[in-house]
């Protein structure tokens, strides 16, 4: 007899209502609609509102459940409104991916004192924040998921990316320490670390510098690029009821590029 092993697709007895920051775009759009696809009713936000009615319309003509909000991890006054606003309208938040993110291609002494603190504020204060707002609203539903998207820059190093890697490094200890801090509350906290994934992100960064994306392909030993589905179905799994005793991990969705 198999105790407590539930054969069959992974459901929750309540679908679990699950806020994302940068969905928009890119990897956190597609993190939008693959969670929609598991049946978790998604908050799609972003400091593009325009963009975020546009992903949620997608997700609901598909036939998920999905509402978008005005969110910028950097403007505390849209945090709490979209927050309040989407635990109001989900019923409860039981999710947070933290996935907003932005960098620019500089050598260190271009980086000016706005850029430096942009960089920071968008990339690791951002998720502090965020998650700092969320954290309550998640001790009410009962428990929690966070996933935070790092980027493996941070554990590999990069030239011309200073304050970005090392914000994302900062993203990669918060998840560690929090992780610690939330266990007791049922709430797991782990990184999702991409590689290099072809998102709009990925275009503008490499169009100072041609030729550069060649070269970082021909170093990813499967030899192409991540995609966002790729990155999305590694957020979904710390998401989903089967890993509910994981918590503290970065996950690596590289193509081998970091295998530690
Ligand atoms: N694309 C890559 O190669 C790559 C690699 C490693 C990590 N990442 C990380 O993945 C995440 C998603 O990046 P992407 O490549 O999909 O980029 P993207 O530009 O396609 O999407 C990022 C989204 O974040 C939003 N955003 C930016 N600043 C924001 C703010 N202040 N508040 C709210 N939303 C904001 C943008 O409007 C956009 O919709 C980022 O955290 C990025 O650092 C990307």
């Amino acid at each position: 007899m198999l105790t407590g092993i539930v054969i069959g697709e992974e459901s929750e007895e309540r679908p679990r209502p699950i806020l994302v920051t940068g969905a928009a775009s890119g990897i956190g759009r597609c993190a939008a609609e693959v969670l929609a696809a598991r049946g978790h009713p998604v908050a799609v936000t972003d400091r593009d509102g325009d963009g975020a009615e546009k992903a949620a319309a997608a997700i609901r003509d598909a036939g998920g459940a999905a509402h978008a909000f005005l969110l910028d991890v950097t403007d505390a006054a849209t945090i709490r409104a979209a927050v309040a606003e989407a635990a109001a309208r989900l019923g409860g938040l039981g999710g947070l991916v933290n996935n907003a993110g932005w960098t620019l291609n500089v050598p260190l002494e271009d980086h000016d004192d706005d850029l430096v603190d942009t960089l920071l504020a968008i990339n690791l204060s951002g998720t502090i924040k965020v998650t700092r707002e969320v954290v309550p609203v998640l001790r009410e539903w009962g428990d929690g998921r966070i996933v935070n998207v790092a980027s493996d820059s941070a554990r590999t190093g990069m030239s011309n990316g200073a304050a970005y890697t090392a914000a994302k490094g900062g993203v990669l200890a918060l998840t560690r320490s929090l992780a610690r801090e939330l266990a007791r509350d049922e709430i797991t906290v782990n990184a999702v670390s991409p590689g290099i994934v072809d998102t709009p992100l990925l275009a503008d960064s490499m169009r100072q510098a041609p030729g550069m994306l060649d070269k970082l392909r021909r170093g990813i030993p499967m030899r192409r690029l991540g995609t966002p589905a790729d990155v999305a179905s590694a957020i979904a799994y710390f998401c989903g009821p089967g890993a509910g005793y994981v918590t503290g991990q970065t996950l690596s969705v590289s193509g081998g590029m970091v295998i530690v």
